[in-house]
């Protein structure tokens, strides 16, 4: 069954004024359980906007999310469970660190769950283990941290809530790509371990290639495609079409076989495309 899924979801920012805007629009999507999903779209395309509406933060204009089978919006008395089913970070997270230090943040989610001490202690010192801060860390002032270390902090006040749906949204924006590289890292391994389902919203091609299974690109308030990396970095051309490209790694690899080179032209990583121009140049077949 799937995690998520929705029925002609549709939301419109300030309805009945002049700065009326329909954000998504009819959305029918299915999400299941376990899977890393990519997300990716122009700005303004609507990935934030949807993606708030899987954990109750926006009440749909019309259509459907149902959360493991149950209609988020029937009973509204239910929606603080969904709360904690599905975590979201938000883009920035670090403007809403506001503790003084940095165990009270990471713990204030666990505690509004009413778990006990001991449970939320053991939650905060695994999260903040799993984004890879210190011990030590833990009592420092969010404030004294650094831009990538603040990140890990509001990622983790989410990871310690255990939710079974971890949406973040653009975590590694404005971050320098060995910092970008570190997170999302993490993140992965925290998706392999934990089997939570996971959505990441990206404006970088690349960084889905390398991290998700699956990829939801999202144009003018619909779906464009939805469908496996491999699947959906083959539409190279109608992606090319709305102004997104598949990595450049593949635009070589796609390069080089219409040229006639016998390699398979689609590897999406520079890992994956570095391996089949070896298995090439050895004498392998392509393709194979
Ligand atoms: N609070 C708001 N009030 C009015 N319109 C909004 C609001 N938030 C977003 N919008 C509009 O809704 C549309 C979708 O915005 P959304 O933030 O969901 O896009 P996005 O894909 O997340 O963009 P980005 O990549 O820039 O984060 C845009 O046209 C945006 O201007
Ligand atoms: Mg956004």
């Amino acid at each position: 069954m799937s995690i998520i899924k929705t029925e002609e979801l549709t939301y419109v920012y300030s309805a009945g004024t002049p700065y009326e805007k329909t954000a998504i629009d009819h959305i029918n999507l299915q999400i299941e359980q376990g899977e890393f999903l990519g997300v990716i779209g122009h700005t303004g395309s609507g990935k934030s906007t949807l993606i708030q509406h899987f954990n109750g933060l926006l009440e749909p204009t019309s259509g459907k999310v149902y959360v493991d089978g149950e209609d988020m919006w029937a009973d509204k008395s239910k929606l603080r469970g969904f709360r904690f089913k599905v975590g979201l970070v938000f883009q920035y997270p670090e403007y809403q660190l506001f503790e003084d230090t940095v165990y009270k943040d990471i713990s204030f989610g666990p505690k509004n769950m009413g778990l006990n001490e001991d449970e939320i202690d053991n939650r905060v010192r695994e999260a903040a283990r799993f984004v890879g801060l210190r011990p030590e860390q833990l009592e420092k002032n969010p404030f004294e941290l650094s831009g990538g270390q603040k990140r890990r902090v509001a990622i983790a006040g989410v990871i310690a809530m255990e939710p079974e749906v971890l949406i973040l949204d653009e975590p590694t924006a404005g971050l320098d790509p060995k910092g970008r590289d570190r997170i999302l890292g993490q993140i992965k391994e925290y998706h392999q371990q934990s089997k939570t389902t996971l959505l990441l919203v990206s404006h970088s091609m690349e960084d889905i290639a390398r991290y998700a299974q699956k990829v939801l690109v999202m144009n003018q308030a619909k779906v464009f495609l939805h469908d496996t990396v491999d699947n959906v970095f083959a539409h190279a051309k109608e992606l090319g079409e709305i102004g997104l490209s598949v990595p450049q790694v593949s635009r070589v690899m796609m390069g080089l076989s219409e040229k006639g080179f016998p390699v398979n032209p689609n590897c999406y990583t520079v890992q994956k495309a570095a391996d089949e121009l070896l298995r090439v140049l050895k004498g392998g077949n392509a393709n194979a």
